[in-house]
This record gives structure tokens, sequence and C-alpha cells, in this order.
């Protein structure tokens, strides 16, 4: 089916509000964004329009429920001030998969990818021009039926909202690995992006954040052995001349964008890559015998962000300093020069505007 992308635009823009020299994550979001809704088995045409409050029920399903997923997708800006979007459609097919699992339906890449172009397009002055900046873009979809009884909804709104975004995180993460609290089992949500899992996630966070670290990495459910992910960030180890992270088996780990662009250039590079379970016992080790060279995480938002320190129960494990490390410096500036488009896209990740 075609859809056709209604716009609505604002009649002032609120672009003086935004200041590129003090950007903070998700706290101003651009003039537009795109809604369409789904309803009697089909979405209808998706409508790009001021960004603004939505009207809800108090019964409306996903509050209650938490049938709700999302993506997160960033523009950037070329030398010459074009935007671009990096990797939109791996997105898209990871949106899908969510909301099979949440029992959603698909959005049609129409929607969510010729979507989202068409709104950059339309807010292309809100992609930072500034070094290490971006449009941040989330894509979600709630369940809106007006009802409160526990059943898969029939009505849901995909939306995308836009908002710039400097460095996540601007120093080395500190990360505590849990070993009472889990994130996902096998036969869970793990590999999803449902609201969900990052609610369950606020307690422990919490927490953490009380003894001064920044996010959690988190085990297995059964013998909380075996490293997943930090929630925000998938997770790689340097260990000898070898790279590390936990495979996508048992789907409770996020398949990121992020990570498979980092595997897919590392091993391009003639790097040794292997996504296997990783114990918490080898970083151990490896901390000892001073073969943990390095050990970084991975995301959208995150892109790939240095980690200074990992505790494990008394075990207070500290990097080298960042400065000297090959492989993630190599593999952020590798990863940045395609995104900013300083070097060739031969992988097609880039959707140009
Ligand atoms: C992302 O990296 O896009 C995420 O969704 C992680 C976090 C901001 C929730």
């Amino acid at each position: 089916m075609a859809f056709e992308i209604k716009v609505n635009k604002i009649s002032e823009s609120r672009i003086a509000q935004f200041d590129e020299n003090n950007i903070q994550f998700g706290r101003l979001y651009s003039d537009h964004m795109l809604i369409a809704h789904y309803e009697n088995g089909a979405w209808g045409n998706p409508e790009i329009i001021p960004y603004g409050n939505l009207s809800l029920s108090p019964a409306t399903t996903f509050m209650h429920y938490g049938q709700a997923i999302f993506e997160g997708v960033k523009a950037y800006k070329d030398a010459n001030g074009k935007a671009r979007i990096f990797r939109p459609e791996d997105n898209w097919r990871r949106m899908n998969k969510s909301a099979e699992r949440m029992a959603m339906p698909d959005v049609p890449k129409e929607i969510f990818v010729d979507g989202m172009k068409k709104l950059i397009e339309i807010d292309q002055a809100w992609v930072p021009s500034c070094d290490g900046c971006s449009l941040y873009i989330r894509p979600f979809m709630v369940a809106t039926d007006e009802f409160v009884g526990v059943r898969p909804a029939t009505k849901f709104t995909f939306l995308i909202i836009t908002s710039p975004a400097a460095a996540y995180y601007n120093k080395p993460v500190s990360i505590f690995v849990h070993d009472e609290y889990v994130r996902a089992f096998p036969g869970g949500i793990g590999f999803t992006k449902a609201a969900g899992n990052y609610g369950a996630s606020m307690y422990p966070d919490q927490q953490i954040k009380k003894m001064g670290y920044d996010q959690i990495l988190w085990t297995d459910g059964f013998e909380h052995k075996y490293v997943q992910e930090i929630g925000t960030m998938n997770v790689f180890f340097v260990i000898g001349d070898k790279v590390i992270t936990p495979d996508l088996v048992g789907g409770t780990i996020l398949a990121g964008v992020t990570r498979d662009s980092v595997i897919t250039l590392l091993k391009e590079k003639g790097i040794t890559v292997e996504e296997r379970p990783i114990s918490i016992d080898e970083i151990e080790s490896a901390y000892r015998n001073g073969t943990l060279k390095e050990a970084f995480g991975t995301g959208t938002a995150a892109s790939v962000a240095p980690i200074g320190k990992l505790t494990f129960h008394t075990e207070v494990m500290q990097l080298r300093p960042v400065e000297e490390w090959d492989t993630m410096n190599w593999i952020k500036t590798t990863l940045d020069d395609i995104r900013y488009g300083r070097i060739e896209d031969k992988h097609g990740w880039i959707l140009h505007i």
C-alpha cells in the first residue's frame, strides 16, 4: 500500500531556543513530529505536524500494561551541512521484531523510513554540526485502545520525535556488574526495545547511582555468571588481541545496530571478533593477568563509550587511560568518519537527505 505523508508545518519555528553550545540529551525537541494511527487492521496515512502534547484517555492500554516499544536512530551533518541518517532500515527491521514479540503490528517501511526521511528534511536546521553532535531520532509505538482489560490491543499509534544530541557520556563510564537483579531471561523480551525493559531497570539503576556508578552490566539470570549488556549499550572487551562480545543466542540481548557496525568494521580490519558467552570470571582473570586491554559500550545514543572502571563484588577493575587504547579509539573514529561523511560509506549505511 502506498502512503501519502501529509505535512502541516509549524507557523513559527522554535529553533531560536536551540543553542549548539548547550545541548542536553532529550531536553529540547525539534519543530515537528510524525504521527500515524493503526485501526481496524490497517495503518492510516502518516502526518508530520508541529511537535506537541497528545490527548489520551486515562484508560489507554499502554499506560497500564506497557505495550510500548521504541527505537533510537541518529542523523548527522556532513562538512557541507547536508543531513544524513545512519542505518534507519536496520532500526525499522528491529522495531518490527520488537512489535511481533509484543503483539503489535508491523510498521510499514514507507511510514518508518520514508516518514523519517521527510521529517528530517523538514527539520534539517535542527541537526547540529558541532563535533560529536547529531539529531537523536526516537521512533516509538504505543497501544492506544481505551480499555483496561488485559488483552493485546487493536489500536496503536506510531510517532517519531527528534532532539539535538551531543555525547551521551562525556567521560569513561563506571560500571557495576550486578548479580542480584536480572534484566532478561531466555524466552523473555530482552532482545526487544520494549519500554518495560527500561522500566524494570530503574530501581537497580537508582541503587548503583547512589554508589557512584553510571550503569549496570547485567548478568544472566540462572548463574549470574555470563555478562549480557549494559541497558543503554552493548558491551565489548579487548582481551589480548581479540575482541569479545556476548552473542545474541537466547534472545536476552538487544541486537544493537552500533554493535553490528562495530563487529563488521573490526572484522574487515582483520581483528578477531568473538561473539560468544563471556563470564565475569574470564574478565576478572584477564584483568588480573594484564590481558584485559580495553572495555567499551556501544549504542545509538552512547555511540562508542569507554569503560573506565568495572566493579564486581569487591574487585574494582580500573582500566588503563583511554588515550592508550588502540581498538576502541580506531573504531570510534572510523564509525564517526562514516557517519559524518569524512570517508566513503562502503556498506550503504547512510540514507542521504
Ligand atoms: C539508544 O541508544 O538509542 C537507546 O535507546 C538507549 C537509551 C537512550 C535508552
